[in-house]
């Protein structure tokens, strides 16, 4: 846990957690960060509560105290959104201290009770004040389904800092550097990449309320941007804004200008197709990723995929359908609304096809709106002309996609 100051009577404390399934099932190859704040003037409020304690409130209270945080000074409990990564302290919190009030939407108010048992909860609607005294003045302004129902932006006027909580924020672990104007162009690179993972795994599903919670942070004057997960952007909180917009179009059908090859094979058929797809991409000169299903994690499957302007989907047929992980990771691209992707499928059969059908129905069941290339099926090993097919096709899809190339 660490300490760190955002302005005068504010601070972050933040914690790098690894080795966990995020939401219990996301798979996070570099870890997330937990950041909270504190906010002092006459009265301590803390925004978004940290997980990573043992529940032993001698260990909590411990904690608080290494970082120069008086357990008894906090007045308020802001919880801008339940979810247990921010709000998992609460019952462990009173155990040490008994007289603070939660502050959160009707909707969160619902949850923390019937999740922690607590009823000293102050309900917030839009606009509504909270004066820290000493200048300090936190506003409330909902931002539901980004991603749960409860959620909210907290923010303080003097310094004009937005809590956003999930919103603007990014997977990956934290070194030395947590503001934006401190971070390498490698760690703008690798936060950037995260935010990538941490959109598409985890807000993706509810673009159209994100937009809407882009133009509410527009709308307040904001000098800094103090997310729940990844860096504090301080000098230039646009770049987050600008960053989450791309990501919302990503998820329309949009990417950048990648090609994405999800695959499986079951004896090596239809990687002779793809190994030829390859050898067309890298002629011409666009960047690609193999996404071998079922081996590639969920996590990477979902960011890879949405990022990318075109896919190929290159799978066979079993058993009269679609080769089941690669159809598992199709449901999955479905059933988090990533829409209107350009895309290309082709793959072997043994004795009759099949795989198409079922890609037809998942496309249609989840009304993703994929923009097919017609599909190339070949029985067995792919032969000259299945290959030369295969080529055209991937030349076809390298032409669509260039519609949908935003960078
Ligand atoms: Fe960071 Fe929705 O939890």
């Amino acid at each position: 846990m660490r300490k760190l100051k955002i302005a005068d009577g504010i601070h972050m404390l933040t914690m790098n957690v690894e080795d966990i399934l995020f939401e219990g099932m996301w798979e996070l190859a570099n870890g997330v960060t937990l950041n909270s704040y504190i906010v002092q003037g006459e009265k301590t409020a803390i925004i978004d509560g940290v997980i990573g304690w043992d529940g032993v409130p001698e260990t909590l209270y411990k904690s608080l105290e290494e970082i120069d945080v008086d357990p008894q000074s906090i007045d308020y409990l802001i919880v801008n959104h339940m979810e247990p990564d921010h709000s998992g302290w609460i019952s462990n919190f009173r155990k040490v201290k008994d007289d603070f009030t939660i502050i959160c939407t009707d909707k969160a108010a619902k949850m923390v009770s019937s999740f922690y048992n607590e009823d000293k909860i102050r309900i917030v609607k839009e606009g509504d004040t909270l004066d820290l005294g000493e200048g300090k003045v936190l506003s409330f302004h909902p931002v539901p389904n980004v991603h749960w129902p409860d959620t909210m932006y907290t923010y303080e006027s003097s310094t004009k800092t937005l809590f956003s909580c999930d919103m603007f924020g990014a997977f990956g672990r934290m070194g030395d550097h947590c503001f934006d104007d401190e971070l390498t162009p490698e760690e703008i690179d690798f936060f950037e990449s995260e935010g990538i993972r941490y959109y598409s795994n985890v807000m993706i599903t509810f673009t159209p309320s994100v937009r809407k919670a882009i133009e509410k942070a527009k709308a307040l004057d904001v000098k800094t941007i103090a997310p729940g997960h990844g860096p504090v952007y301080r000098a230039n909180p646009q770049k987050i804004m600008d960053d989450y917009y791309r990501f919302a179009k990503y998820a329309e059908g949009s990417g950048k200008n990648e090609v994405t090859i999800l695959w499986g094979s079951m004896y090596g058929m239809t990687s002779k197709a793809i190994e030829h797809a390859e050898s067309i991409l890298q002629k011409e000169g666009i960047k690609y990723n193999k996404l071998h299903m079922p081996i590639e994690s969920e996590s990477e499957m979902v960011a890879t995929a949405f990022k990318s302007a075109g896919i190929i989907i290159a799978a066979p047929t079993y058993e009269y359908k679609l080769f089941p992980p690669v159809a598992a990771a199709l449901n999955e691209l479905g059933r988090k609304k990533i829409l209107g992707k350009t895309a290309f499928r082709f793959g072997s059969y043994g004795w009759s096809g099949g795989a198409e059908n079922e890609l037809k129905e998942i496309n249609e069941r989840n009304k993703m709106k994929w923009d097919f290339i017609e599909s190339v099926e070949f029985e067995g090993a792919p032969k000259e002309e299945d290959l030369k097919k295969v080529e055209e096709g991937v030349l076809e899809l390298i032409k669509k996609m260039k519609e949908k190339v935003v960078e």
